[in-house]
């Protein structure tokens, strides 16, 4: 049994019943709800569930001769934050494209001379799956320093079915080994491989097989990267709707470069998310809205690549969608596990509030990767999956960016990371 006590601030996200609390929060009003109490404590049970939440002073009979306490030193607590959108295992770095990208190509052009993703699938192909699982561990350790509890995992870097099963073979292996929650993504139409330079159809054709036996070895979601240079509406309509007959949930890299419609495809399909919308048209934001489909928002990848930040508060205020914020961590476009940079570059590019900023990280990330039953919001009966911060209150952790204000994170009651 613990306690966590002396908690200065705490925003546990729930709106009040399990009912709503298994809901995200969508538009601008809704999306300040962050269920703060200040001086209270998190009771955790022996299994390392939430057993009560509440003011210190009323939770001090809880405490008996076995209970264990964890001082959070009057700071702000939240519940863990859930990334919901990386590329958590590959092969290698990308530092080497810096001269190319300094001298003014952007992404496109990197990608288009075959390197970008290209690169990185033939180092991914090269890796044994030892290297990629040592690799992706160090990745993870530093997501979880971070507050990250619960991470999304995509294939996309071996574009074959025997690399892409490797790459889900070592996300299911880290699953079984650290102690966070894991959500498998598949991803093998995440660019045209150059072995299939000038055989489009049957790459597409293969890469639909691909989703059917990932689905099989236990990926629950089916991603595509629809874009210039990469899958068009018409071949992401039809390898999503293959994964769909499937069983298998449904994201989009969606209008990220180029404005194709992405986010429309995600609303036709019933997506659970839309993920990047950097240029998404003001009627497919609103289409994702009323389809019930969540934008998520990776205000790392605009800044990266210097491109203009998605458009969050029309999504917020003008389409009252749900957004959620994830790191899109990858070798490419986005190579930082900072969780907490990514807020703040929510707060400053994004222009979202302190509270949207932190529903989007907690609970509306879990929804993103249909875990809102689950994680993201603090309440008894669910995992104490916790972040405590050496800081006074969210405003402090987010304008004071850049530095490591986590001092504990604990995933079903256990500290994992002090
Ligand atoms: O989400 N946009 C496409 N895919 C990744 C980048 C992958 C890479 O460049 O390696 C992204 O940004
Ligand atoms: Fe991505």
């Amino acid at each position: 049994k613990r306690l966590i006590d002396h908690i200065g601030l705490l925003w546990t996200m729930s709106s009040g019943s399990a009912v709503q609390d298994a809901q995200p929060l969508c538009g601008r009003t809704a999306m300040q709800e962050v269920g703060a109490v200040t001086d209270a404590a998190i009771a955790i049970d022996e299994e390392g569930m939430i057993a009560a939440i509440g003011k210190s002073k009323e939770l001090q009979t809880v405490i008996d001769a076995q209970t264990e306490i964890i001082d959070a030193n009057n700071g702000f607590v939240c519940p863990g934050f859930v990334d919901p959108h990386t590329h958590l295992v590959h092969g290698g770095s990308r530092e080497h494209e810096l001269p190319m990208r300094l001298a003014g190509a952007d992404y496109l052009d990197i990608l288009r001379m075959g390197g970008g993703i290209m690169s990185t699938v033939q180092m991914t192909r090269e890796c044994t799956e030892q290297q990629l699982y040592e690799q992706a561990q160090k990745s993870l350790l530093r997501m979880r320093s971070y507050g990250v509890t619960c991470v999304e995992a995509k294939t996309g870097y071996g574009l074959t079915a025997a690399t892409e099963e490797k790459q889900l073979r070592v996300a299911k292996a880290l699953e079984q080994k650290m102690a966070m929650r894991f959500v498998h993504t598949a991803l093998p139409a995440h660019a045209l491989p150059l072995e299939r330079k000038d055989m489009r159809e049957r790459f597409v054709k293969e890469a639909a097989q691909m989703y059917l036996e990932l689905s099989r070895q236990g990926a629950e979601f089916a991603d595509v990267f629809v874009d210039d240079g990469a899958f068009t509406i018409e071949e992401g309509r039809y390898l999503l709707e293959t994964a769909k007959t499937a069983g298998m949930k449904i994201k989009l890299h969606a209008d990220e470069l180029v404005p194709l419609g992405g986010a429309e495809l995600a609303a036709e399909l019933g997506a659970v998310s839309a993920d990047h919308l950097l240029v998404a048209s003001d009627e497919g934001l609103e289409a994702m809205a009323q389809a019930g489909v969540l934008a998520v928002c990776l205000p790392g990848t605009s800044f990266y690549l210097q491109k203009k930040p998605a458009r969050a508060r029309f999504m917020i205020d003008e389409a009252q969608l749900g957004v959620a914020l994830a790191t899109d961590y990858n070798p490419g476009s986005a190579p930082s596990e900072n969780f907490l940079l990514m807020l703040s570059l929510a707060l400053f590019t994004l222009r979202m509030t302190p509270e949207e900023i932190f529903v989007a990280a907690t609970r509306n990330a879990a929804a993103a990767v249909d875990r809102c039953a689950v994680a993201g919001v603090l309440r008894p009966g669910r995992a104490a999956d916790v972040v405590i911060f050496d800081a006074p209150n969210p405003q402090y952790v987010l304008t004071h960016y850049g530095i490591q204000h986590v001092a504990r994170v604990l995933v079903k009651g256990e500290v994992v990371y002090s």
